[in-house]
């Protein structure tokens, strides 16, 4: 059921924000604040499904401060999916009572909240069919993937280009889950590292051998076939060159999307000394028409979301405890 809009100015809904950085799943705190206003070219939604991601803990941590959050308090997660209730000046695509998955500005938030505010650039219709928590992990992680394969490692995801042969870290994650669906959209050679209770789950996502990351072999990133990797979509964290160097052919890329210092370093040194093996860090740069073709390969049946788990608005703490945890088998999901 469609609300009417004019009754939402001025009206409170449940949320959740911490107030300053740090304190986990204990800082954040449930409140009711006013239901928030689309500005120009933003549309309002009745938020159904929220997703978690690193990020929203890594941003109340301070690992990106000064610049985020923009202010406090903040109402963290910018993985939305739901209804539109209201639109503002200059939106054009959408009207009210569509369903949609969008993206909130990262700096702003607002996802773990009844109400939040996107961009319509940003903002996708759903198709019917298609529910909310089978799309609300795709803004962040299915971006990330997406970017990855096709952008920093070049694949073409209709399957035209030869086989490549690409490694995918923490294949049971987020981000890594749907990378191994597109990569095999691109005709890609799956190699998958995660861990053993998960290796059933990422052959069924399509890789075609995967290592537990806990063993001699999967440390080492050895491909079970003797293969060297054109790519990797580096989704776990601290795993030094040395390590990947030997698994790479020629001229083959590894995509880091959680870059730290010493991967700067790596990257600065190996365009120095004009390596054809390379680091290559990533950060997302969100793009609407990106999301759109990941919500039709949804619609079709092509890709999937595994949902870890699925917590009500009012134990919003657990979600974030899992999340932080580092061991989610796909995504993380709020319900308000
Ligand atoms: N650059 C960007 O713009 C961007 C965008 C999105 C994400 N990221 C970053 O990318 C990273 C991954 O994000 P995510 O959402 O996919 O995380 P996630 O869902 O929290 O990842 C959890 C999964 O990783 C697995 N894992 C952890 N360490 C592993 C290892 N060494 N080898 C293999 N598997 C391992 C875990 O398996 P077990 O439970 O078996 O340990 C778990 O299933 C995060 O650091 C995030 O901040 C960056």
């Amino acid at each position: 059921m469609s609300l009417d809009p004019i009754k939402m100015a001025g009206k409170l809904m449940k949320a959740v924000q911490y107030n300053a950085y740090g304190g986990g799943p204990d800082g954040l705190q449930h409140v009711e604040v006013p239901v928030p206003t689309p500005n120009k070219d933003e549309v309002l939604l009745r938020v159904e499904a929220a997703s978690l991601n690193p990020f929203d803990w890594k941003v109340q941590k301070g690992m990106l401060r000064p610049f985020l959050p923009s202010k406090f308090p903040h109402i963290p997660a910018s993985d939305v999916a739901g209804e539109v209730i209201e639109v503002g000046p200059g939106v054009k695509n959408f009207k009210v009572g569509e369903k949609i998955v969008a993206m909130t500005n990262p700096r702003n938030g607002g996802g773990l909240a009844e109400f939040a505010v996107t961009k319509e650039s940003l903002t996708v219709a759903r198709p019917p069919g298609v529910s909310a928590v089978n799309v609300v992990g795709l803004p962040v992680a299915g971006l990330t993937a997406h970017q990855a394969l096709t952008q920093s490692a070049g694949i073409k995801l209709d399957g035209s280009d030869k086989k490549a042969n690409i490694l995918i870290t923490a294949a049971s994650g987020g981000v890594g889950h749907y990378a191994v669906q597109l990569a095999k959209l691109g005709n890609a050679h799956v190699t998958a590292t995660c861990g053993a209770r998960n290796i059933d789950l990422v052959k069924r996502l399509g890789a075609d051998e995967v290592l537990d990351y806990k063993t001699p072999d999967g440390a080492a990133l050895k491909s079970p076939s003797g293969r060297k990797y054109d790519a990797v979509i580096h989704c776990a964290t601290g795993i030094p060159w040395s390590t990947f160097e030997p698994n790479l052919s020629p001229s083959g890329k590894v995509i880091d999307i959680t870059p730290a210092p010493s991967s700067l370093i790596t990257f600065a040194l190996k365009k120095l000394t004009f390596s054809k093996k390379q680091l290559v860090p990533l950060i997302l740069f969100p793009k609407g028409e990106n999301l759109l073709y990941l919500v039709n390969l949804v619609k079709e049946g092509k890709l999937k979301t595994v949902i870890d788990s699925k917590y009500p608005l009012g134990k919003a703490e657990r979600a974030w405890a899992k999340s932080i945890d580092g061991h989610a088998t796909g995504k993380v999901i709020v319900e308000p």
